[in-house]
């Protein structure tokens, strides 16, 4: 008889064997084949539902006959495109193979075993799993009405603290927080500390007092890294390219982390493509704001709770088993995210689609939830 039992070796480490595995939004093939429904809409993972950027696409076109070289290590052309965007140097920024790399780069450059990292509940769950692959420790602070406590995250720094995770907006709660607590919290923070924003749903922010940390950057401050990507807002998640934006220094310590050739031209050419797409944003910012204004007014009517969002999802209270919903959506062609891996046991998260998207999931809710009553 074959043993079941599969000896660990012993090299593996047990802060690595002990991460729970990150869950992504259920692909719509593997939907549509496993249930046996058509037309699905993904609604789960925060993708741009009008496709990528038709000036991403020409490019990526043009540039498919030259993927026999490798591509520019540096990603050079689209740092100086980045730069004229921003008004920065190309050596403030860093690219990622998404900027989940970027995160990678942080914890590799920052982080031995037993280091702290800082963050919120609630928060993307990238930062707790990426905190535990290097063996660091992660400290989620409670949020305040799903919103990041900035100075409880202050009161919990010591001296073993090397990193702090903020996203703003949050994924999943899409809150945010204002420029004053921001800058208070700046103000505070000691310099040997790395402090990531994470910006990655940026450009949906309609608050006017989102705070604006450019202005940080311009001014050097050394500790502060963002995160912007370009899978959101110009629809090339899957082409995985993100970037981060620093002082040169501490950009050019993060490269030295980084593999040769970590993003792919196709990548490279779309992206430097993207930014110069004004016309696509701008339709995706519309799209997502009309969309939510919809969807918000919609679950008002429905009498479900929902968190405020600047980005281009929202998480709702269904005051039910929300994986229980989420599968009954997924029967009727409409995946969304179940929120039971942050511990909110009956919410779910709805990334803002196209309107024909939209009206049929809050019609598929309906009926979801008057069966489940
Ligand atoms: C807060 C946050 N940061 C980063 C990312 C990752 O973005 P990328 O696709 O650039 O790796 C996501 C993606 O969902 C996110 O929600």
């Amino acid at each position: 008889m074959i043993s079941t039992q599969i000896k660990m070796n012993q090299n593996f480490k047990t802060y690595v064997e002990s991460i729970v595995p990150y869950e992504p939004g259920k692909p719509i093939e593997e939907v549509e084949r496993e249930l046996g429904v058509r037309n699905v809409a993904k609604l789960a993972s925060n993708e741009n539902p009008l496709g990528p950027s038709p000036k991403a696409v020409r490019a990526m076109k043009a540039a498919i006959k030259k993927v026999n070289f490798y591509p520019d290590g540096s990603c050079l052309a689209l740092k100086k495109r980045l730069a004229t965007y921003y008004d920065l140097s190309d050596k403030n920024f860093i690219i990622g193979n998404g900027s989940n790399e970027i995160i990678e780069f942080l914890a590799r450059g920052f982080l031995k075993e037993g280091d702290k990292v800082i963050s919120s509940m609630t928060s993307f769950l990238v930062y707790p799993l990426i905190t535990q692959v290097v063996g660091a420790v992660y400290e989620a602070i409670p949020m305040k009405d799903f919103r990041y406590d900035l100075q409880g995250v202050l009161r919990q720094i010591d001296d073993r603290t090397k990193l702090i995770f903020i996203s703003n907006p949050n994924n999943p709660t899409g809150t945010y927080v204002r420029a004053k607590n921001v800058a208070r919290f700046l103000k505070e923070v000691p310099e040997h500390v790395i402090v990531c924003f994470d910006e990655a749903y940026v450009d949906f922010v309609e608050a006017k007092d989102f705070p604006n940390l450019l202005d940080e950057i311009h001014g050097n401050r050394s500790n502060l890294i963002l995160l912007r990507t370009f899978s959101k807002s110009y629809g090339l998640a899957g082409l995985r390219i993100g970037y981060g934006i620093a002082t040169p220094e501490l950009v050019a310590y993060l490269q030295k982390i980084r593999q040769p050739f970590n993003v792919n031209h196709l990548a490279q050419v779309a992206a430097e493509a993207a930014l110069t797409d004004g016309a696509f944003l701008n339709k995706t910012k519309k799209t997502v704001s009309e969309g939510k204004l919809f969807l918000c007014r919609k679950l008002t009517e429905m009498n479900l709770d929902f968190a405020s969002s600047e980005a281009n999802f929202v998480l709702v209270n269904v005051v039910r088993d929300s994986k229980k919903v989420s599968r009954m959506l997924m029967k009727l062609g409409l995946i969304v995210r179940p929120m039971t891996a942050y511990g909110l046991d009956q919410y779910i998260r709805i990334t803002i689609g196209t309107q024909g998207e939209l009206a049929r999931l809050v019609r598929a809710l309906k009926q979801v939830l008057k069966q489940g009553d």
